[in-house]
Order: C-alpha cells, then structure tokens, then sequence
C-alpha cells in the first residue's frame, strides 16, 4: 500500500472511530494515539524518506490536510459532547413551569365576622365609632354601674361565669373571686367606660364575646357575641332610636323585612324595647330557630337610665342617651337561614366553608 492510501485508509478509520467514541475521554484518548508523538499519523509519516523525491510534497500536504481534519473532527465532537452534557444537566435541574402549582387554602372570615363588620360599616354611616372594653370584668361594672344591685332580683337575668378565687379550686372548694372578677355576661358594661372615657356627645359601637352559664341549645351558646350602642348628647329620644334601627335592619336584610317593637325591661334602660324582626328561617311559621314564634328578637334597647348616666359622670338634667345591645349570632343565623347556633363553633369545615364571601 504506498503512503497516500495509508493516510485516506487513516482519514477514514479515524472518523469511523470517532464516531464510536462514547465519551470524552474516549476522544482524548483516540486524539493522542493518532495523532501523539507516537501515534499512527506520526509513525506513518516516518516512511516519508522512504518514497520518491519528488511525490514528498503533495504527500506531505495530504498528511497535513489529513491532521488538520482530524483535529478539527476531534474538536468539533468534543464540542457537541460537551453541549449534550450541559443540556441534559439543564434538563435535570430544570423546573417543569407548566406543572400547575400546589393550590394553597385561602382562610376567610367567619360569618359571625362578616356580620359584626357589616355593622360597623352601617353604624359608621350613622356616625358611630367603634369602643372596645374587655371580655374579663368586675361585677361592679357589670352590674352595679348598670343600676342592678347585688339584692335585685334582675341579676337572676344572668347566670354568669364567675373567675374563681386564686388557689381556691386547688383547695377543692372552689368560690366566686373576692374581688368580683367575672366573664362579662353582656358589652352594657362598655356603655359605662365609654362615658367616663369619652366627652358627649357620644356614639359609639361596642363589639366582643360575652360568656353566661346557660343550657346550649339551637338558640343559645354560652359564648357568643354581642354589639352595643350608646348615644348619649342634649336631646335624644326614643323616636331617633326606633328609626334608625329600622333603617339598620333595612340595611342588614333588604327592604322587604318585617320588624316590631315590643316593651321590654332591662334594669339600665328606661323605658326598654325588645325589637324583633320576622324569622327569615322559616318566614314567620315558627321554627326551632325562633322558638316556634314566627320573631326572632335580634336586640334589647331603650333610653339609658339616669343612674347609669350618673355612673359614667354624666348629669342626666343635661344629658339623656339611648343604648341598644344587638346579638350577632342570632343576626346571622337569619341572614343565611341557619337553623342551629351550636354549628357556628362546632369547628365543622363543611358549615364555615359555605361563608366565603367574608371579607
Ligand atoms: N345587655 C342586654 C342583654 O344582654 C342587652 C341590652 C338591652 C343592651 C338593652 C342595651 C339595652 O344597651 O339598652 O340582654
């Protein structure tokens, strides 16, 4: 075989190899054993002295073509190698954006909520602001202030939760706390800190929990909530009450709502009112939800008794008020059709979840 068949047989071996070659080492090491110090192009060329004169030139090119495409073949894999691997990493690493994400539970108010806001919104547009005071207080303000002495028999009205005294449940005879410490059974007590905070005229809506010892039953909890109003200015009267919350209950269930006053006692109203609004559960019928009367009473009202004004440091020569203390649970129950209070905190994700509409 003379030598320029050698370096195409060469040429062409050399691609096949190439081709075979599985990785880049495999390509490194086929580089150095064609074209090495010792490799088959360079011992080939060895044999250079051994043709003719005058043929050494054009065979001398071959052989230099015949590397350089080698080199070049050898590169131009490499090259692709290396794009493989990088594109099968960037493949493996990647993140797959189509994939639809994990959906993540959006919380939203419990109906009760919704309710006590919807109210503020109401109120502030009667030009109320919002008062707080706290869920743990003394008999005093929950009842004294409020003109129900410890002897009045009102005070069978509320069967409270009392804080016992300190160390006396350990003592296994557990007593009512000394100092009067109670679970509020009601947010009047919040009318009397808003007079002795605020200057009149005041306006103001009071809304928290309110705990009694009571028998649950489809109408009753024995934690629910309560919101209370207070105006207290130089020329109020029962008529300013009884149209604005007619125009609330408007507000809260539609024009077409049936409402009526009755007379009602609270010792720290005088005169008191009951107001009650047509049972939206049963439409009037009589209902467990309204105790089978067709009316259920949503709140108690009436002119602020002039000890109760006293108590808050308020000259009833001068001033009268009228309060009003709303039960929102209730309202909800006849807002959504809901026939039992006890689901609201039964903790039932199937109930709250039908309320997502609560801001
Ligand atoms: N505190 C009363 C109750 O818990 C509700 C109430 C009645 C509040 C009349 C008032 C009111 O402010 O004027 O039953």
């Amino acid at each position: 075989m003379n030598l320029t068949t050698r370096l195409e047989t060469l040429r062409t071996s050399a691609i096949d190899r190439l081709a075979a070659a599985g990785d880049v080492a495999a390509v490194e090491r086929l580089r150095s054993d064609l074209l090495g110090r010792t490799g088959e192009l360079t011992i080939l060329l060895k044999d250079l002295g051994t043709i003719p004169i005058e043929d050494r030139p054009s065979v001398g090119r071959l052989a230099n073509e015949v590397r350089g495409a080698l080199e070049a073949a050898i590169d131009t894999r490499l090259a692709a190698m290396r794009e493989t691997a990088l594109e099968a990493r960037l493949a493996d690493e990647a993140f797959d954006m189509s994939l639809p994400g994990r959906p993540r539970a959006v919380g939203h108010l419990h109906p009760i909520l919704t309710l006590i806001r919807d109210l503020r919104e109401i109120f502030h547009a009667f030009g109320f602001e919002v008062f707080e005071g706290p869920e743990i207080e003394t008999e005093e303000y929950n009842f004294e202030l409020l003109n129900i002495p410890p002897d009045h028999p009102a005070r069978d009205l509320w069967d409270t939760l009392y804080v016992a005294e300190p160390g006396s449940v350990e003592a296994g005879a557990s007593r009512p706390a000394a100092d009067g410490t109670i679970l509020r059974t009601h947010t009047s007590p919040v009318q009397v800190r808003a007079m002795r905070a605020l200057d009149p005229p005041i306006r103001v809506l009071m809304p928290g929990r309110c705990f009694r010892y009571e028998a649950v039953d489809p109408s009753h909890g024995f934690e629910f909530f309560q919101v209370e109003g207070l105006v207290v200015d130089r020329d109020t009267s029962l008529a300013d009450l009884k149209g604005m919350l007619e125009e609330v209950a408007r507000a809260l269930y539609g024009r077409g709502v049936r409402t009526r006053f009755r007379p009602g006692y609270y010792p720290f109203t005088e005169p008191s009112v009951a107001f009650d609004i047509g049972c939206l559960v049963c439409g009037g019928e009589g209902c467990p939800a309204c105790g089978r009367s067709g009316w259920m009473t949503i709140l108690g009202a009436g002119m602020v008794h002039p000890v109760v004004l006293r108590a808050g440091g308020l000259d009833p020569a001068e001033y009268q008020g009228y309060a009003f203390g709303m039960g929102p649970d209730r309202m909800t129950m006849l807002r959504h059709g809901i026939g039992d209070i006890r689901l609201f905190f039964s903790g039932d994700l199937r109930f709250v979840t039908q309320f997502v509409e609560g801001r």
